[in-house]
């Protein structure tokens, strides 16, 4: 019977949980026999795995986080630690490894798979930034959670004809700030994707929109490309108009997972587990228009993505 491995790295993402039940449930109905291990790569290099059965991931499918835990592991990137990895899935018998993680993982999937180890990527990050998939696992649930916690904001800036600068995660990228943005019917959204001039695409903005009668405003700023005390600062100081700043912060990364993240997550981890027992070569899982695919690493790490501009030119339109 063949061994796998199951790892959750990097920042945790709603979802995983749902994957990792796919990836565990998959591999045994396929007669493969599934090490969870601890911690990332952290968890693997010092051999710290648990045994998974059918009933170690029941209940999990609805809960965030990540049953095995996730780190960030600076030993992992030097070649010592990766020789340390690789030799430790020898001594498990780990022969495949399922990676659910970021860009930064997938790094790390390729040195191992250049090591020996058949190692196949899930793309789990709130941050949608991983180029090769249409969606990351956790976006969905992410976006969902900012928008929840946003209208409620708003209802506090409207009582008090504030402006609310609102910052977002989502690392180097927008997705997370444009696509709530329009949920939440911001009047400004900044990403760092798109370059702005503070008083051109802000401060003249909000003046205008004063004009027509408006007297609260919700600005969604990604982490990106800035700083929301700064910019309520600079805001307040220009317009009058009494501003605050919000940094939703890692509420963005927990919760329970929405429909599209555990669907998405469950399709990705059955796809993963399958590839190993039938296919037996190192990939990423993406989803492709509906459709879920995988590329072999060396490519899905040199694609690239661009934010939707005319998401972006739609949002801009109707947010006046
Ligand atoms: P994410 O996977 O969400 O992008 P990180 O960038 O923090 O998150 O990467 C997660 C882990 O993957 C890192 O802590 C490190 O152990 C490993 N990793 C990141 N970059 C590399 C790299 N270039 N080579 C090998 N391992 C890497
Ligand atoms: O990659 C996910 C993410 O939440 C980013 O959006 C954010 O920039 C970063 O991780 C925060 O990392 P940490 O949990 O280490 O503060």
């Amino acid at each position: 019977m063949k061994t796998i491995g199951v790892l959750t790295s990097g920042g945790d993402a709603p979802g995983m949980n749902a994957a990792i039940r796919a990836v565990v449930r998959t591999a045994i109905e396929n007669n493969m026999h599934v090490l969870g291990i601890k911690n990332g790569y952290e968890g693997l290099m010092k051999g710290d795995v648990v045994e998974m059965n059918l009933r170690s991931v029941s209940n999990i499918i609805n809960r965030g986080g990540t049953i095995l835990h996730s780190a960030r592991s600076e030993g992992f990137k030097t070649e010592a630690g990766q020789e340390k990895a690789a030799e430790m899935c020898k001594a498990l018998g780990i022969e495949g490894l399922v990676i659910i993680g970021g860009d930064g993982s997938f790094r790390g999937a390729q040195d191992l798979s250049k090591r020996g180890i058949v190692c196949v990527g899930i793309p789990g990050t709130i941050d949608n930034d991983i180029a090769c998939t249409d969606n990351t696992i956790g976006y969905d649930t992410a976006t969902n959670t900012v928008m929840e916690m946003v209208d409620k904001v708003r209802d506090t800036t409207e009582s008090h004809s504030r402006c609310s600068v609102i910052e977002v995660m989502g690392r180097d990228a927008g997705y997370i700030a444009l696509y709530s943005g329009i949920a939440v019917g911001a009047t400004i959204i900044l990403v760092p994707e798109i370059p702005y001039d503070m008083e051109k695409d802000v401060i003249d903005v909000m003046k205008r929109t004063v004009a027509t009668g408006k007297r609260h405003f919700v600005i969604i700023l990604a982490e990106g490309c800035g700083d929301a005390p700064e910019m309520a600062k600079e805001i307040q100081e220009k317009t009058g108009i009494e501003t605050r700043a919000t940094i939703l912060g890692h509420v963005q990364r927990g919760g329970s997972p929405t429909v599209r993240d555990r669907v998405l997550a469950s399709r990705m981890g059955n796809y993963a587990a399958r590839v190993l027992r039938y296919d037996d070569r190192s990939c990423i899982v993406a989803e492709h228009a509906g459709t879920i695919v995988d590329y072999p690493i060396d490519k899905a790490l040199s694609m690239t993505k661009q934010l939707d501009i005319d998401v972006y030119r739609t949002a801009h339109e109707i947010s006046i």
